[in-house]
């Protein structure tokens, strides 16, 4: 374990809860779909002195001086993400995913404008125009969705009436819950035929798209991606934008510095570079190709006992279960009742569902922090054991305990990178 002596003399209370949670994730299974965990060098690089250098502007363009270490790590990330997504142009500053859409959306808009993207419940983003966000009172939002939830296939031509009727200025793929491929072409193709940019959240799935194991948008056209860093893509918290074009990159860094923020976080910039240099080595690859093989494997052995997952599985790293359908408990049950053997995965909305975002009816999970634990195939159908065990099991509180003991033996059995080498 890392040892963090000026913390512990300097503040006690937050040395304590840092060691709890180092526990919590040693001893428990990560199963959220858009969390992972970072590798000492990303960690590292967080915690250095980079923190303390203000940096506005862009390399051999800034705004203070001192910045000849600055300027070398955010080249380096800038020129590893362009060559890690294939793309013309990388702006590494967004301070996460949420800030680079929005950059995206001023720098490609005027207010009033509609964009169009895939329904919320259908899988879609809050950052895709949840009502409750600030960005609905400024576009217009219009949606698209699946025509068939068994299979998770898009309605593209639903998708090219609306967008025909509708002319949005920028048509948006990208989910946080949708466990499917979007058919690239087929999008690019109908931007192209209302005159949208084509963007991609790829938030999701950036790790997968890097490590070759889904396909680049970019390769179908597609003008702009953007992502988070700290999902499949196994770097530090914060966002990138990316476009194939130099053009539209120079109107995307005006607007995410000096349009959205101020000076971008400097470690974070670094722990990126880093971050994209591991992503680069053919060890990601096998990564990313096994974060899919261990979704697809998990994904089979709970249909194999009776599960319903929404478009009966999965593409990617994610899986989304009826739990109403498969054990007549809501997603707020079913996520409470893991929690309670060490198994951490959210409820989640399904597609139009009746019931409410805090008590829905299903779970989300995913296996890119087990698979970076090293865990494979046969990891996949001992943790679904786990789950479905406690689900039996659900009224006893005894033998939820002694599961939890279980769990927990099991998991030190991996170790976490940062905390156990
Ligand atoms: C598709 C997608 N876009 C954007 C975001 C927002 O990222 P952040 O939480 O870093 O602001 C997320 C986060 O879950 C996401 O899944």
């Amino acid at each position: 374990m890392p040892i963090y002596t000026a913390l512990q003399a300097a503040d006690p209370d937050v040395y304590n809860a840092l060691m709890g949670e180092m526990q919590r994730q040693r001893e428990g299974v990560e199963l959220i779909a858009s969390e992972n965990y970072i590798s000492c060098a990303v960690l590292e690089t967080m915690g250095t002195v980079f923190n303390n250098k203000y940096s506005e502007g862009y390399p051999s363009k800034r705004y203070y001086g001192g910045q000849q270490f600055t300027d070398i790590v955010e080249s380096l990330a800038i020129e590893r993400a362009k060559k890690l997504f294939k793309a013309g142009h990388a702006n590494v500053q967004p301070h996460a995913g949420a800030p680079a859409n929005i950059a995206t959306y001023f720098a490609l808009m005027e207010p009033g404008d509609t964009i169009m993207g895939m329904d919320l419940s259908h899988g879609g983003h809050l950052t895709h125009g949840h009502p409750v966000t600030y960005i609905t009172k400024i576009f217009k939002f219009v949606r698209y969705k699946m025509k068939d939830v068994e299979t998770g296939e898009i309605d593209y031509d639903e998708m090219r009436e609306i967008a025909r009727r509708e002319k949005p200025k920028v048509l948006m793929g990208g989910f946080s819950a949708y466990p499917r491929e979007l058919n690239y072409a087929k999008m690019q193709a109908i931007a192209k035929e209302v005159g949208a940019v084509s963007i991609m959240d790829m938030a999701h799935i950036a790790g997968l798209i890097a490590g070759g194991a889904l396909r680049n948008p970019f390769d179908d056209g597609f003008d702009l991606c953007l992502t988070t860093t700290h999902k499949t893509l196994r770097g530090p918290r914060g966002g990138m934008i990316l476009t194939r074009e130099e053009e539209l990159g120079k109107k995307i860094d005006k607007q995410v510095f000096p349009g959205f923020q101020g000076g971008p976080i400097m470690q974070m910039v670094a722990a990126k570079a880093v971050a994209f240099g591991e992503a680069m080595k053919p060890e990601f690859k096998v990564y990313a190709h096994q974060i899919i093989k261990n979704a697809k494997h998990m994904a089979q052995y709970f249909m194999d006992h009776g599960v319903k997952l929404i478009t009966n599985g999965t593409d990617n790293h994610m899986m989304l279960i009826d739990c109403i359908t498969s054990w007549n408990m809501s997603g707020k049950e079913v996520e409470h009742l893991f929690d309670s053997i060490g198994i951490t995965l959210n409820k989640n909305m399904i597609a139009d569902d009746p019931r409410k975002p805090m008590d829905p009816s299903g779970v989300r999970l995913g296996t890119p922090a087990i698979t970076t634990r090293g865990m494979k195939e046969p990891e996949m159908e001992k943790l679904a054991g786990f789950m479905l065990k406690a689900i039996e099991i659900r009224a006893d509180e005894t033998a939820l305990r002694k599961l939890h003991e279980e769990v927990k033996e099991f998991c030190l059995r991996y170790p976490v990178p940062g905390i156990d080498k």
